[in-house]
């Protein structure tokens, strides 16, 4: 974990002493990301983190109690049918059983005991319990745990001898996997980024891009919380927002890549995609806003997806950013990785093909390299929280891979159903830690059956993976493409030009253009604040 030491190297004292004296319930624990109060009253805190991959879900129960605590899962939020754990610290030691409800009763033992206790302690009057369990039901008295929301109970008695709780007692629905905290925070201020009353013009899809000035704010602000407006459902299919390099300094609002300079605005701060929905940041982490010097620009680019090309239509959807001057521990950064998304280097997936694959790299130790000739203090390890993917139509799979040590040691992300449809950032469930000299895959996997052109360009499909992390670095980007084909204009330069076109005709030949590309050396991209490259 991180030590106050640790902290006191980059951070004023005064924040040291601040998170020395945070330790109750509601101080931040990075290895259980979420937290809920199930009571009104705050005697109850629920806190846990999951990993899909592993299939566990570990919850830590603390309640201002020292008699027995209960806590579960419920159809309807009452007794009957609920799946319970009860346990505590009674005279002769802890006690911890799994149990089912068939009514307003004493839960019995189940015969299978599905969830494992890993501490059960009592101090300052709480009972702090910690368990866990698999996300699959192990028997048919256990909750299946999915991303829907669910109904928790718990109650808890002022003894350990295990009785009626009679009004100690309550329910809340949380969804466990997809939870996203509801802020209570009072002041609501947000900046608007969104398009002004533009014309969609009747092409299937087309982008937009409008580069515009911050309201100043003087200190630096953190954003917790950023909200889509949709005017145009179906049609607004995503929607990024980039911080600009220093050097921009002329808004515009115009059809995006026509060579302005606000086409360099790359540093991703905010993202919503079809599907998605109001994206909520950790408690103790903020996007940071404000407190520059001069102006800075923000590019907000919409892909409009107008299927039915219908004419005329206008629309000024984009994002709320929600802001607090209450500055929370972490500035938040958002790392790009996958293949390179630039039109001078891309090349083609073939059509017919039922599953052809594509994939970037990141090198983050390269970053140090590129890090040492800017700053004094090593780069960070990145504490990743959620990952956004984003591939267009012929998107059916992408994994983020990590490894370490020339070995994978897990996945960032990984979604084998993905749905174009359905693109959410999603919360990683646990943090995941990214040292320096790891290195991370993306890799996405198209369908390109009802497809019969030539072929159709990367940049068309995309195959990017949006990091979201803490503490935010300098480095926005870290990206790569193989090196088949570097530019499209020195084709002729290019010796695999002949050979692509020649594979990408014969659909027989596809798999040797798919060994071609797997085999490919990677020419890696690393791109910080200023849109430097490295
Ligand atoms: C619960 O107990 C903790 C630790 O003793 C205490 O700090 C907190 O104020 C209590 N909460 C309530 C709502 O009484
Ligand atoms: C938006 O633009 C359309 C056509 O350009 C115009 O008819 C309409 O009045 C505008 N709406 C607003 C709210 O400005
Ligand atoms: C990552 O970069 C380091 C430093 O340049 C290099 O030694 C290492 O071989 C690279 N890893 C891969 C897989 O290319
Ligand atoms: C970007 O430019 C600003 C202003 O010139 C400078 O302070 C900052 O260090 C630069 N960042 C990087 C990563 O070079």
């Amino acid at each position: 974990g991180l030590t106050c030491l640790d902290i006191m190297r980059a951070l004023p004292l005064f924040l040291c002493l601040f998170l020395a004296r945070k330790k109750g319930v509601g101080a931040s624990d990075p290895s259980m990301p979420f937290m809920v109060y199930l009571d009104r009253d705050h005697l109850v805190c629920l806190k846990w983190s999951f990993n899909n991959l592993q299939d566990n879900i570990v919850f830590k129960l603390v309640v201002n109690t020292t008699g027995w605590v209960g806590f579960g899962m419920s159809p309807n939020g009452g007794m009957k049918g609920s799946d319970i754990v009860v346990g505590g610290l009674g005279p002769s030691g802890s006690y911890f059983t799994d149990r089912y409800a068939t009514g307003n009763s004493m839960p019995l033992m189940d015969e299978q005991q599905s969830y494992t206790l890993l501490s059960l302690t009592e101090s300052d009057g709480q009972t702090i319990m910690k368990f866990k369990r698999s996300l699959q039901a192990c028997d048919d008295k256990d909750f299946h745990i999915t991303d829907r929301p669910i109904k928790l109970i718990y109650a808890y008695g002022t003894t350990d001898e295990i009785m009626y709780h009679q009004t100690r007692r309550g329910t809340m629905e949380v969804n466990l996997l997809n939870f996203m905290p509801r802020s209570s925070l009072p002041n609501r201020n947000y900046i608007s980024a969104t398009m002004n009353n533009i014309t969609i013009p009747n092409l299937h899809t087309y982008y937009h891009c409008k580069v515009m000035k911050f309201p100043k704010l003087n200190t630096k602000h953190h954003i917790y919380q950023v909200e889509p407006v949709i005017e145009n459902h179906g049609i607004v299919h995503h929607m990024i927002l980039y911080s600009c390099p220093s050097y921009v300094t002329e808004a515009y609002d115009e059809k995006c890549f026509k060579g302005n300079t606000g086409d360099a605005c790359f540093g991703v701060i905010a993202a919503w995609a079809i599907g998605g929905g109001v994206f909520e940041l950790p408690e103790n982490a903020g996007i940071p806003v404000g407190g520059e010097e001069k102006d800075l620009y923000y590019r907000l680019e919409i892909h409009y997806n107008n299927l039915n090309l219908e004419e005329g239509m206008t629309d000024s959807s984009g994002l709320r950013l929600h802001y607090t001057n209450q500055l929370r521990q972490h500035d938040v950064g958002i790392l790009t990785t996958g293949v390179m998304p630039f039109k001078h280097v891309q090349y083609n997936i073939p059509p017919k093909a039922p599953e052809f694959h594509t994939y970037g790299m990141c090198n983050t130790s390269l970053f140090s390299q590129v890090y040492s000739s800017l700053l004094a203090y090593p780069v960070p390890d990145l504490q990743l929280f959620a990952v956004l993917l984003h591939t267009h139509l012929a998107g059916r799979k992408v994994r983020v891979g990590h490894y370490r040590n020339g070995q994978q040691i897990d996945f960032l992300s990984l979604n084998e159903n993905y749905n174009f449809e359905l693109q959410q950032i999603v919360n990683s469930g646990t943090i995941k830690t990214i040292k320096q000299g790891d290195e991370i895959s993306v890799e996405c996997t198209y369908n390109t059956l009802d497809r019969t052109g030539m072929g159709l360009a990367t940049t068309d499909e995309m195959c990017l993976a949006f990091l979201f992390y803490y503490p935010a670095i300098k480095i926005t980007s870290c990206i790569s493409h193989p090196n088949i084909a570097l530019t499209n204009s020195g084709q002729q330069q290019d010796p695999m030009y002949e050979f692509r076109l020649y594979y990408i005709a014969y659909i027989q030949e596809v798999n040797e253009y798919q060994n071609l590309l797997n085999r490919a050396l990677h020419f890696q991209m690393i791109i910080d604040e200023n849109v430097s490259n490295y």
